[in-house]
């Protein structure tokens, strides 16, 4: 059983990366493997609607997406984390999430999802239903908290000081693995629902 993380902040050392810190030690003791990643500085950008992944089920550009999409693919679940900005998640996980989702198109159904927000203030809840939404319109099953998948803090390493937001990252990964658990044994049991042709339809008349 194995989960990727995908922690957007820059900050290698931020609160992100201890939220991040606090799920895996949850995620080990339960044998769990992580394969972790950050973004940090990195140069990742958005989407240019190219159609490029259409035919060759990649995306174009060579950057570190098209190896996470494989690593996304071997895994059970996918945490994603995001420090908030202008009340919305950073733009650098936005490109990578957008690119991710859209060049991959292997099976994500029932692959567990978890997503948390961090921020000095204000914005979470609105970050927490935007990177959710990756999730639900692929038939991933979300593993929720015990309340707001939040943290709080600004400097680095603050967030420690958010003993509620550091206990429900703990939850989450305990729910997470659960679901994880149970889903793959319902696989066995039951198979993955019937899958019908996908009927697109865009809002033209
Ligand atoms: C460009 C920028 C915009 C930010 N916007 C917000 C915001 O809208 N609301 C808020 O509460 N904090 C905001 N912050 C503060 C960060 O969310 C906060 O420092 C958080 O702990 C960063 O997480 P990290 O340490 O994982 O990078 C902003 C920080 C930066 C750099």
């Amino acid at each position: 059983m194995r989960v990727l993380i995908i922690n957007g902040s820059p900050r290698t050392k931020g609160n992100s990366s201890r939220l991040v810190e606090e799920m895996t030690k949850i995620f080990e003791k339960e044998n769990v493997e992580v394969d972790s990643y950050q973004i940090g500085s990195k140069a990742i950008r958005g989407c240019m609607a190219c159609g490029y992944c259409y035919e060759h089920n990649e995306c174009v550009f060579k950057d570190d997406v098209n190896d996470l999409a494989k690593r996304f693919e071997a895994a059970d679940g996918l945490v994603v984390l995001s420090p908030v900005y202008y009340g919305s998640a950073n733009g650098s996980i936005i490109s990578l999430l957008d690119r991710l989702f859209y060049s991959s198109h292997f099976e994500k159904r029932f692959k567990v999802g978890a997503a948390f927000a961090i921020a000095r203030r204000a914005g979470t809840t609105a970050t927490f239903d935007e990177l959710n939404k990756y999730f639900t319109i692929n038939q991933m099953p979300i593993a929720s908290g015990r309340y707001w998948n939040n943290g709080f803090g600004r400097a680095e390493g603050q967030v420690e000081q958010d003993l509620e937001g550091t206990q429900n990252a703990r939850v989450v990964a305990r729910n997470m693995v659960f679901l994880m658990k149970a889903i793959k044994d319902a696989k066995e049991k039951y198979g993955l629902p019937e899958k019908e042709e996908v009927t697109y339809t865009h809002f033209i008349k």
